[in-house]
């Protein structure tokens, strides 16, 4: 184990695929793995997009892949694709979301607004996590980073955005779930919460920058201890579910 583990520590570099790439954090998390001379399959749903992305990153190290977290048929054509390409994954960033209950009460939500929330933000990152982990089993030490938000904290739940929380907060279980299957593999599995980010789902009036909000996925994804697993993470730091 502890073999395995200093060959993560010693690799300066590795390959990637994040989810929802094709802008906001995803493109920014992209954008520094690629400066770092990772590999990364910038990943989205309109191969318009994601073909735009990969061309304003102009880094050769960057291939777009179409995958639409919603459509099983899609998913498992990406992993094809990947599997065919290169011959392990050591990071997986399930970043893609949607959010658009902005005005409503859980006194009257749409079960139909949450059932598409839960399509997009965990039942998607679920079926991607498991469509790509006979990939992730052939790094030496792979991790998987899934974007939840502090609007999900079981331990601070305020009205706002029912459906999007709801739907974070079951992340989360689905984060803790994968990290104990797969710690005996040596794949770490953890959440984060980027903070208010100014993204087109963020708004203008958020107070982090993409690159802040990038920041703590790109520390899971390149520095921090293997060892770390199951946890929530804001700015590198544990925080209560
Ligand atoms: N911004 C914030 O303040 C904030 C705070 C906490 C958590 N987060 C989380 O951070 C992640 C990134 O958010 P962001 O702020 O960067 O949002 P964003 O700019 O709206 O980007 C969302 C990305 O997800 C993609 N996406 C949506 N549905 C998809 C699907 N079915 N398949 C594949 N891709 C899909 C979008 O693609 P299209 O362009 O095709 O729509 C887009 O690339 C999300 O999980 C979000 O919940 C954001």
């Amino acid at each position: 184990m502890t073999g395995l583990l200093d060959k993560w520590r010693s690799r300066s570099s590795g390959i990637a695929l994040v989810t929802g790439a094709n802008k906001g954090i995803g493109l920014e998390v992209v954008r520094q793995l690629a400066a770092k001379q990772w590999r990364v399959f910038l990943s989205g749903r309109s191969l318009d997009s994601i073909e735009r992305a990969a061309v304003s990153l102009s880094a050769p190290s960057v291939t777009p892949v179409i995958l639409d977290v919603t459509d099983q048929e899609s998913i498992d054509k990406a992993a094809k694709i990947v599997s065919e390409t290169v011959d392990h994954l050591d990071v997986l960033v399930n970043n893609a979301g949607i959010l658009d209950d902005h005005d409503d009460s859980i006194l009257d939500l749409s079960v139909d607004r949450l059932r598409r929330m839960f399509e997009t933000n965990t039942i998607g990152p679920l079926l991607v996590t498991q469509a790509f982990v006979p990939l992730l089993r052939k790094s030496a030490a792979a991790r998987i980073i899934n974007i939840s938000s502090g609007v999900g904290r079981l331990t601070d739940m305020g009205p706002a955005v029912p459906a999007y929380g709801i739907s974070k907060t079951a992340l989360n279980g689905v984060t803790g779930k994968f990290a104990a299957s797969l710690k005996s593999a040596v794949i770490a599995v953890n959440a984060v919460d980027p903070g208010w980010v100014r993204t087109e789902m963020g708004g203008s009036e958020a107070p982090r920058s993409v690159e802040e909000g990038a920041d703590t996925i790109v520390w899971l994804a390149t520095q921090a201890p293997q060892s770390m697993t199951g946890l929530f993470l804001r700015d590198r730091k544990p925080i209560p579910w």
